[in-house]
């Protein structure tokens, strides 16, 4: 089989072969390398697979690179790591194993290892298009072993199990994820029988780590069209047991004539809308999360009709809850996701007409670095099916960039810091950090933005000696 290696690919790989030589033992590549090479995809790692001692196959193979490289290994699975630093800070990962037949335990993901044949190694991996295997082998050098036609499944772009689908899930229930990831990083389509034992084995995901379970999902929200992962989930019961309040976004309600749209399928758009504009990994947890409170505040209000009053806020306050249980960063991610989330509405309210220059200053303030993040969030919740309506939209937020960018350059507030900080407060007034402080920072905040006195340090301290007297405060050197 004729596979389009770099030279880098086959300098690696050559030393593999060379060690398999050596030892006098067959050796192939398999899985995701095979799969990725043939697909024309780019690759970083290869995992190889050998009749016999992967950990001393690997430590031969690192011997023929100069400098050697580390080789890490783990006695119990047989399974070795060696990481080849190539030039220009690129690394290459090779993944050795001992051809097995495995069996897992039922209930956790731990594996009982018999040394087996490279069929028996390729039957217990999770997907037949994961199962190819190619020769290192002198004799065979290149051909292609592939006895669960996975080449077929990649040219019909299928995702299909080599066994009977209940038994791979059943090795291992994070292959139900795995298939869904593929699907949607591949644009593949899984096989009938493959998908319905994904909905029958749905809950044995449950033993599977939280971690392990959002590595997958992170792989689905970073593809090129996340919304096929997602409605998956949702189709084999998945999402219902690892994330139930995006399921709970499923479904519009009618009333009285009054009808909302589907909240669930509404996020699925702003997500793919936001994933041709950007790959940043957080600003699509936003899309994800931006209405999630939407069931929490849904009301029908009589003669009007539905309502989703301070969603927004609702939302931002569920963000630190769901990204604990996914286990996602509690960090500036984090507060970033809020952030969005919080403020998803904001520059909708800045499309109408009259609108002023201290309100345009607000968003600008508030929205700080973050400001372009903000308004491609905006862009993408726009999924009128109307194109009337959805260029009326954007042109509404090409305005407000465009007075946003007039504001900015004549006042410069999105890195702005007001002129006294929360620190001189505290000095001036001898205060210890308290609730007075904050009133006096956000009053003098609200007063420059608003433009009621000028942005410099005099004005500020005049303006504070002021607001502290109203408050009973006095400097501590009057
Ligand atoms: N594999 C498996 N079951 C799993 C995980 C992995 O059978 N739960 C097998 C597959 O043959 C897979 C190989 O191990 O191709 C390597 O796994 P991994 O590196 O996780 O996946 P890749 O297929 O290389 O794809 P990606 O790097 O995109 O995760």
């Amino acid at each position: 089989m004729e596979i389009n290696c770099t030279e880098k690919d086959l300098l690696i790989l050559n030393k593999v072969a060379t060690a398999a030589e050596v030892l006098g033992v067959e050796t192939y590549l398999i899985g995701g390398f095979v799969r990725d090479k043939i697909l024309g995809r780019s690759t970083k790692d290869a995992d190889i697979v050998c009749a016999g001692d992967g950990i001393e196959l690997a430590r031969t193979a690192a011997k023929l690179f100069d400098p050697a490289p580390h080789m890490n290994y783990f006695k119990n699975f047989g399974t070795a790591h060696i990481k080849v630093n190539l030039s220009g800070n690129e690394v290459f990962d090779l993944e050795f194993v001992g051809a097995r037949k495995e069996s897992y335990n039922f209930n956790s993901r731990k594996p009982a290892v018999e040394p087996g044949t490279l069929e028996d190694d390729q039957k217990r991996r999770d997907f037949t298009i994961n199962a190819l295997a190619i020769s290192l082998n002198k004799t065979d050098h290149g051909k292609l072993i592939d006895p669960f036609d996975g080449l077929k499944d990649l040219e019909n772009k299928i995702i299909r199990t080599p066994l009977d689908p209940l038994q791979t899930f059943s090795d291992d229930p994070l292959r139900m994820m795995r298939a869904i990831r593929f699907a949607t990083q591949l644009g593949f389509t899984i096989e009938e029988r493959t998908l319905q034992a994904i909905k029958d084995d749905a809950h044995r995901i449950n033993i599977i780590s939280q971690e392990r379970i959002t590595d997958e999902l992170n792989k689905i929200v970073a593809s090129s069209k996340p919304s096929v992962g997602f409605d998956l989930l949702y189709k084999t019961g998945l999402l219902q047991i690892i994330f139930p309040q995006m399921v709970e976004l499923v479904g519009a309600e009618y009333k009285e004539g009054h009808g909302h749209k589907d909240n669930f399928y509404h996020t699925l758009q702003v997500l793919d809308n936001l994933s041709q504009a950007s790959d940043d990994l957080w600003l699509r947890w936003s899309a994800v999360l931006h209405d999630i409170a939407k069931p929490a505040t849904k009301k029908f209000e009589d003669g009007h009709g539905w309502t989703f009053h301070g969603h927004e806020v609702v939302g931002g306050r569920m963000v630190p809850k769901i990204f604990g249980k996914l286990k996602l960063p509690q960090n500036e991610k984090m507060r970033f996701v809020r952030k969005m989330v919080e403020m998803h509405l904001r520059p909708i309210s800045l499309t109408k007409e009259n609108i002023t220059d201290s309100a345009i200053r607000r968003l600008l303030f508030d929205a700080g670095e973050d400001f372009e993040s903000l308004m491609m969030l905006c862009e993408a919740d726009i999924t009128s099916k109307n194109k009337q309506k959805v260029k009326r939209y954007l042109e509404n937020f090409q305005f407000v960039r465009q007075r946003c960018k007039e504001v900015e350059e004549n006042d410069h507030v999105r890195n702005w810091q007001p002129p006294i900080d929360g620190e001189k407060i505290m000095e001036l007034f001898g205060l210890p950090p308290s609730k007075p402080v904050g009133i006096l920072k956000n009053a003098l905040k609200d007063a420059i933005l608003d433009g009621d006195i000028p942005n410099s340090y005099a004005a500020a301290y005049d303006f504070l000696l002021s607001k502290a007297g109203e408050m009973g405060l006095k400097p501590i050197n009057s």
